[in-house]
């Protein structure tokens, strides 16, 4: 799908004041030890609703933490906490009951409520159409009394989930700040692109950019991707530059990406570049070594030196780079390295650079690396890799001007 920003309703059309907003954000943040941790994402859509209450609307933030049976399930009341750093809002752990409601009805121009966790509601989740979530208790029962709906969470945008897609249907619907800077950017990246363009994928999940690798290679989208991380191992066995040992072939997801990495060799495998040395811990430090030296029982934990000098050459020949996955272990100082090379190479570079999924943005802040003005860091996860694939999200077709 290429949506323009024309194709939609940004709050520069939207009229608010005095009106009331059901403003759906994404808040949904790592949890650790109990403690909802202060990211980027609280952050940025506290911004959009500052702007919606200093513009004098009623704001109502439907928001989602987690999925039920997780561990991280909760309340959104240390959101609540987190949020009123920014901006001063009231919390209500209803949804659509009476004191919810109630709340809604009494708030005056400017001020904000958040509602509790959305997915606490069994119909928010349910695998349904935009029409039929209109039809959900949910969506009925808030709808009458809000006048405009926006939508700032992009990163939820691939879910048919009621507060998603269903009021839509109901309301006046535009796009928040953030999901316009999403869109605005993503475009640029995926159908906008300035060429050559490059990708590097690492992480810690090969399979999650299995399909973006096929997808780039068979449209010809890309001059190279670049491996690292445990992408780059798979590429590795793939080429059989390292030779498994019983442990990974015992194991049925490594066998199935190896297969998988060979299947995509086989469609561009002169445009794929893997490591050509890592670094591996020798009693307990840092050593690096060529990878046709590295013994099976040696873990990868970075990409090397030399590897990250040739990327970084080729990230300056760029004039589009897509960046997903860090390229090793950046959370502990030893093997940092790699990632912080490429990122630093990336805010250096020319290049209009994306970079997504949430690893890649937490090792940017974890390493100390300020965003470029060509950079565009983006808050999603699943969302950011249906778009790479140009899957049309339900989130956002909902919201396109007819
Ligand atoms: C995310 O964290 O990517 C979004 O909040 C969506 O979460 P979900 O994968 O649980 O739908």
């Amino acid at each position: 799908m290429d949506e323009k920003l024309s194709d939609f309703l940004t709050m520069d059309d939207l009229e608010v004041a005095g009106k009331t907003v059901l403003f759906r954000a994404d808040i949904n943040s790592v949890v650790i030890n109990g403690k909802v941790q202060m990211k980027e994402r609280i952050e940025e859509n506290a911004k959009t609703i500052r702007e919606l209450s200093d513009k004098k609307a009623k704001v109502v933030i439907l928001a989602h933490q987690s999925r039920a049976g997780c561990a991280d399930f909760m309340t959104l009341e240390q959101h609540a906490q987190l949020l009123r750093n920014f901006v001063d809002l009231q919390y209500i752990d209803d949804i659509i009951g009476p004191a919810a409601r109630d709340a809604i009805k009494k708030l005056q121009d400017g001020e904000v409520l958040l509602l509790e966790n959305v997915r606490m509601l069994a119909e928010e989740t349910l695998t349904k159409s935009p029409e039929e979530h209109a039809q959900s208790i949910f969506v009925r029962t808030l709808s009458p009394l809000a006048d405009i709906y926006i939508n700032d969470a992009f990163s939820v945008a691939h879910r048919s989930h009621a507060s998603v897609v269903g009021f839509p249907m109901l309301l006046d619907a535009g796009i928040g700040r953030l999901m316009e800077k999403e869109l605005a950017s993503l475009r640029r990246s995926v159908h906008n692109i300035k060429r050559p363009c490059i990708y590097v994928l690492g992480g810690v999940k090969p399979e999650e950019v299995f399909d973006i690798m096929e997808f780039t290679l068979r449209r010809k989208k890309v001059a190279s991707i670049l491996t690292t991380g445990n992408v780059g191992t798979i590429f590795l066995y793939a080429r059989g530059i390292i030779e498994p040992g019983e442990e990974e072939k015992a194991d049925k997801q490594f066998m199935e990406n190896l297969a998988r990495a060979k299947r995509i060799l086989k469609i561009g495998g002169d445009k794929i570049m893997c490591p050509e040395d890592v670094a591996v811990e020798i009693c307990g430090k840092r050593e690096e070594i060529p990878v046709d030296v590295l013994k099976p029982e040696q873990e990868i934990y970075d990409i090397g030196e030399r590897t990250s000098k040739r990327y970084a050459e080729e990230i300056k020949e760029a004039k589009t780079v897509v960046m997903k996955g860090p390229a090793g272990l950046y959370e502990n100082e030893e093997f940092s390295k790699g990632t912080g090379e490429l990122l630093r190479a990336l805010s250096t570079s020319e290049a209009y650079s994306l970079i997504g999924g949430g690893h890649t943005s937490a090792a940017m802040s974890t390493l100390g690396i300020k965003k470029a003005a060509h950079t565009h860091v983006s808050l999603a996860g699943g969302a950011f890799l249906q778009y790479l694939l140009e899957k049309g999200l339900p989130g956002i077709e909902v919201l396109k001007r007819h």
